[in-house]
């Protein structure tokens, strides 16, 4: 029974790999070059899409959180399935500070930096 689960777990480890390698392919879409998305009574933020993109290489440091959707984070909002500003801080701003203690380029970890009333 243990080999029997063994040999289960490597063919699903293999396949979701391939799956992630197939997901990664050059001809994916890679949505809006910026993004705007609501965030209740705050002003809206504006995000650099295609920039971060290009700077971090990893679709899923925030997909891993929400589909590739335009809406998906406020759908997940409403829904309860993500708590309010849950992105934004496990996202937005824990990767931005990480940055910045660390010395690198990286964006924005004030309020209105980010939520700009225009
Ligand atoms: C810094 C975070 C972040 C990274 C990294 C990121 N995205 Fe997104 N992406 C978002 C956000 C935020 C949305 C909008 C979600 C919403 O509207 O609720 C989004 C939406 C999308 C959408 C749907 C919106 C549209 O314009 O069509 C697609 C497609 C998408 N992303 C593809 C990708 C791909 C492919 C990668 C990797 C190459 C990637 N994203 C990397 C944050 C990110
Ligand atoms: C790096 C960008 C960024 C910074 C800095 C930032 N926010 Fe946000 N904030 C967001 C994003 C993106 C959302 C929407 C997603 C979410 O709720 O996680 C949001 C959502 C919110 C919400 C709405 C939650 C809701 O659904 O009603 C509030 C309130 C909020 N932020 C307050 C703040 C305050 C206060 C600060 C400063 C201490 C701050 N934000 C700094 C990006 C940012
Ligand atoms: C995993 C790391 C990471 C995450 C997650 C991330 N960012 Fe960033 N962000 C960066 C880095 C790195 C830069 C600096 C890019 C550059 O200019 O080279 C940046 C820059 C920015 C800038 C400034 C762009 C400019 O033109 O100066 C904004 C605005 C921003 N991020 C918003 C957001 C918002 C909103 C989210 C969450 C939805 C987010 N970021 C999530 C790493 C991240």
């Amino acid at each position: 029974m243990r080999k029997f689960i063994g040999i289960m777990s490597a063919v699903c480890a293999i396949g979701f790999i391939s799956f992630n390698m197939g997901v990664q392919a050059e001809d994916q879409n890679k949505g809006s070059e910026s993004i705007k998305i609501t965030a209740g009574s705050m002003a809206p933020v504006t995000l650099p899409h295609h920039l971060h993109q290009k700077v971090l290489n990893d679709c899923n440091l925030c997909h891993d959180l929400f589909p590739q959707t335009l809406g998906s984070i406020n759908d997940l909002k409403s829904q309860q399935k993500l708590k309010k500003q849950q992105v934004m801080n496990s996202k937005c701003i824990q990767c931005h500070k990480t940055k910045k203690e660390a010395g690198e380029e990286t964006g924005p970890t004030e309020c209105a930096k980010c939520h700009v009333r225009i």
